[in-house]
């Protein structure tokens, strides 16, 4: 059966369309089937419009608490029949309920080399420190910030010359190759993890 897969997305959302197209290309065993937003303004709302997948939409303020606001993300989840949730740029913590229905089911993307630089700025942040590599990370979610168990890494060296602007586009490009292979790695059930350790079959 193929894996039914909604991609959580805040902002632009490159890599939601890097997987799209991934998907479009390869054999995944997986298909998109909802993207979620919890700010209209996303450009990633419009590229489900475009791609002709299911988008919905709804925040927090929306709410009248964060809990509340999790059990209509976990409606929504239930209703796609939902069996991978993928996290490309989704600006919020994803609540704990939502985490023990799915878990090892959710899986997010970190533009440094974890467990360096967590949190949303990881590509400044490692800029400004100064290191020599910095890279790509993806990774299943599980309670913490930045924390759950590391499926795929790729380093991505910083040159002398590279502005910020050029590490960000390097660390895209990295991230628009990985991510989708951890997707499809996922919808294969090729991913196990034992003590922390993920192998890929
Ligand atoms: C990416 O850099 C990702 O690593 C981080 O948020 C950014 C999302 O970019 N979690 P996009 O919306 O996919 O273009």
């Amino acid at each position: 059966m193929k894996k039914r897969i909604a991609i959580f997305a805040s902002g632009f959302g490159s890599n939601l369309q890097a997987i799209v197209d991934y998907a479009e290309k390869n054999e995944i065993n997986g298909e998109i089937a909802l993207v979620f937003s919890n700010n209209r303004n996303a450009y990633a709302l419009e590229r489900a419009v475009k791609q002709g997948i299911k988008n919905v939409c709804f925040s927090p303020d929306d709410f009248k608490s964060r809990q509340l606001y999790d059990r209509e993300i976990l409606k929504l989840l239930d209703r796609e029949k939902i069996d991978l949730v993928v996290l490309a740029g989704y600006m919020l913590l994803v609540g704990i309920e939502i985490l023990k229905k799915y878990k090892n089911k959710v899986l997010n993307i970190h533009p440094a080399l974890l467990p360096s630089f967590k949190g949303t700025h990881g590509i400044k942040e490692a800029y400004d420190y100064g290191v020599k590599v910095t890279g790509v990370t993806v990774h299943f979610v599980d309670e913490g910030l930045d924390t759950g168990p590391i499926i795929l890494q790729e380093a991505v060296s910083v040159e002398q010359n590279d502005s910020i602007e050029k590490l960000e586009e390097k660390i895209h490009t990295v991230e628009h190759k990985i991510y989708p292979l951890a997707v499809k790695y996922f919808c294969e059930e090729r991913l196990i993890i034992k003590d922390r350790k993920v192998s890929i079959l």
